[in-house]
């Protein structure tokens, strides 16, 4: 639904992500993570790179996904792909690209208001991470201003965090957290309308198996 929309924005996007929301929901979501160096994450439905950029900042090897080839094309130029720090892989995030247990995190920022089922999607951020790894999701907080369904291509208008809660937990998440990031979205319809959304921050450790559901087939 939204593929078309970031196919056509690419390069564009940092510009408007700038008046969409500031550096500091990275900063908040890297920081509730605990981050080290030297570990592995993946950011799922990186874009042009906003979270990969703040993760390779503080010395992590990164694994990009989008389902947009032209995202991915536009974070490879800006990036130092030939230091073989990030790898971009085309993909969808019912399905990422990767191996169960593949990564010491995962993030994915302003995606879930896109994808289709959120659960799956979560499942899958949860599958591709090892027992004792972290997941962090920071988006929309559950809003009514239909035009970022309408003109912004926003499949879901934000969430509840309780729904979110319950999701980290059906996914094999423990020590969950669902919370302010402290930050809101700000967006304006073509006709004038003005939008501040709050953001949450949603975070959760993967649990050791059985608690880790895989998705794939057996
Ligand atoms: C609002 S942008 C956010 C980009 C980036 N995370 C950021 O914070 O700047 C959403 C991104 O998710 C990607 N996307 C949307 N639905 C997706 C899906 N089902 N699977 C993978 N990527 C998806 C889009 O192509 C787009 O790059």
């Amino acid at each position: 639904m939204s593929r078309a929309y970031f196919d056509a924005l690419g390069g564009e996007w940092d510009r408007l992500r700038e008046r969409f929301f500031s550096e500091a929901v990275r900063d908040k979501a890297l920081d509730a993570a605990g981050v080290m160096r030297g570990a592995l994450a993946v950011d799922v439905g990186a874009g042009t790179g906003f979270v990969t950029r703040g993760l390779v900042a503080r010395g992590l090897r990164v694994i990009a996904v989008d389902e947009s080839p032209v995202m991915l094309d536009a974070l490879s130029k800006k990036q130092a792909l030939a230091a073989g720090v990030i790898d971009c892989r085309a993909g969808g995030a019912d399905r990422l690209p990767l191996e169960d247990d593949a990564a010491d995190y995962c993030f994915a920022n302003m995606l879930l208001h896109h994808v289709e089922t959120p659960l799956l999607a979560i499942r899958e951020m949860v599958r591709v991470v090892r027992p004792g790894g972290r997941v962090v999701v920071t988006d929309l907080d559950a809003h009514d201003h239909e035009f970022l369904r309408t003109e912004h291509h926003d499949r879901w208008l934000g969430f509840a965090r309780e729904d979110i809660r319950r999701w980290f937990q059906a996914a094999g998440l423990t020590d969950v957290r669902v919370e302010s990031a402290g930050e809101d979205c700000c967006a304006t319809s073509c006709d004038g309308r003005a939008a501040a959304v709050t953001i949450f921050l949603g975070l959760g450790t993967v649990g050791r198996p059985p608690g880790k559901g895989s998705t794939r087939p057996a």
